[in-house]
């Protein structure tokens, strides 16, 4: 019998519909290849749907997608709608939902591909950044205080792996003030620490980096250290060192070739991945997964909506391509993963499809053609 996956598919706004239709393509195309089958599941959630019928991401619709093997994202945010309501209401509720506490996000440099970086070569850029996803400053505690007076506020996270109820009395005689609450756990900073551990030894990689501002932020950060040092002693083949996110910036710009499995908490992992998706030739080709390693893991390009390219048929769908090669990788289909990511670098070194953004002239859908023909010729 032919192993059978279903996949549920959010487009998103912007560009997130034509990025993810050619990601299906080649998918589909692989699919067949490689003789199994891909049931997508299609959902309507993003600005569309929200101005529509008032819906973000509804309890019925995270049931739904639990029962799915993986889910496939394009890409949220649109104009019309203040900027964190997309954000929270739909990509922070299902990576937290679904308690994705790994975001996992490759940059490397491929062969026929230029980095903005002069002498540097594929082989001096190939990293795996492995960001904490469920906590930090994302967990969105906070609040406003005003005049003079006092405020009491009862604030809340619930997770699965544990509960956190801040009970705040602020008392203040600032015009305004705004706070917002970072959280590091011990159970939160271990396993994702333990998952950078481990890819580094599945990868056959030296050198695990942590990424903190221990200096400043010495609560929460200066405990992340702590733990750090902790797990780290549980992977004595694997070489350690920390590095302050001020200064991995500058370093990831000068000696990328340093850099092999980097673990960082969240917010610095969204700041120094866009770092990573410049380096690694543009936001078009950077994908991410967001995995929970015993659940239904969600994989995305880590570009947003993009709506002035709406609809134009310009992007660059490989970022989305490239995330559906890693979540062909979480459901086990580890040759058909390979045979797509071959396919891609085929098309890049052979340089004559491209889009815009790597100085061509190539329509998004004839980039996602030429992948599928890559596939079927090179196998
Ligand atoms: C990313 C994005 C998201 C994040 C936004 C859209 C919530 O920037 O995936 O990197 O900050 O994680
Ligand atoms: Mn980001």
């Amino acid at each position: 019998m032919t192993q059978g996956y279903t996949v549920a598919v959010i487009r998103g706004d912007g560009i997130g519909p034509e990025v993810i239709q050619e990601g299906q393509k080649v998918l589909d195309a692989v699919s067949e290849f490689e003789n199994f089958e891909l049931r997508w599941i299609e959902y309507p959630h993003g600005a569309e749907h929200y101005l529509e019928a008032g819906e973000l991401m509804g309890e019925d619709t995270l049931k739904e997608l639990e029962r799915c093997d993986a889910i496939y994202f394009g890409s949220i945010g649109d104009p019309r709608i203040e900027p964190g309501i997309l954000e929270q209401g739909i990509l922070l509720t299902i990576r937290f939902y679904f308690d994705q506490y790994v975001n996992l996000r490759p940059v490397k440099l491929l062969e026929g591909v230029r980095t903005p970086l002069a002498g540097k070569r594929p082989e001096d850029i190939d990293m795996s950044v492995v960001r904490e996803n469920t906590e930090d400053f994302y967990v969105g505690i906070g609040g406003r205080a005003k005049g003079t007076g006092r405020k009491r506020e009862g604030l809340e996270i619930k997770r699965n792996l544990y509960q956190i109820k801040f009970n705040l009395d602020i008392e203040t005689d600032a015009d305004e003030l705004a706070y917002q609450i970072g959280i590091v756990t011990r159970e939160g900073c271990e396993r994702v620490m333990r998952f950078a551990f481990e890819l580094a030894r599945k990868r056959g990689k030296k050198k695990v980096t942590s990424v903190d501002k221990a200096n400043v932020l010495i609560h929460g950060y200066g405990f992340w250290r702590e733990v750090f040092t902790e797990v780290a002693k549980g992977y004595p083949d694997i070489e350690t060192e920390f590095n302050f996110v001020d200064a991995i910036c500058m370093w990831l710009v000068k000696n990328p070739e340093w850099y092999q499995v980097i673990v960082t908490p969240n917010m610095f992992g969204d700041i120094i991945t866009d770092l990573g998706a410049m380096i690694q030739g543009g936001l078009g080709l950077a994908p991410g997964a967001n995995i929970n390693p015993d659940g239904v893991s969600m994989f995305e390009p880590i570009h947003g909506s993009a709506p002035k390219y709406a609809g134009k048929n310009v992007s660059n769908p490989i970022a989305t391509i490239w995330a559906g090669a890693l979540l062909l990788e979480n459901l086990g289909e580890t040759r058909a993963s390979k045979r797509v990511i071959g396919a891609i670098e085929a098309v890049l070194s052979e340089g004559k499809v491209r889009t815009y953004d790597l100085g061509g002239t190539s329509k998004t859908s004839e980039v996602g053609d030429a992948i599928v023909e890559k596939i079927r010729v090179q196998g």
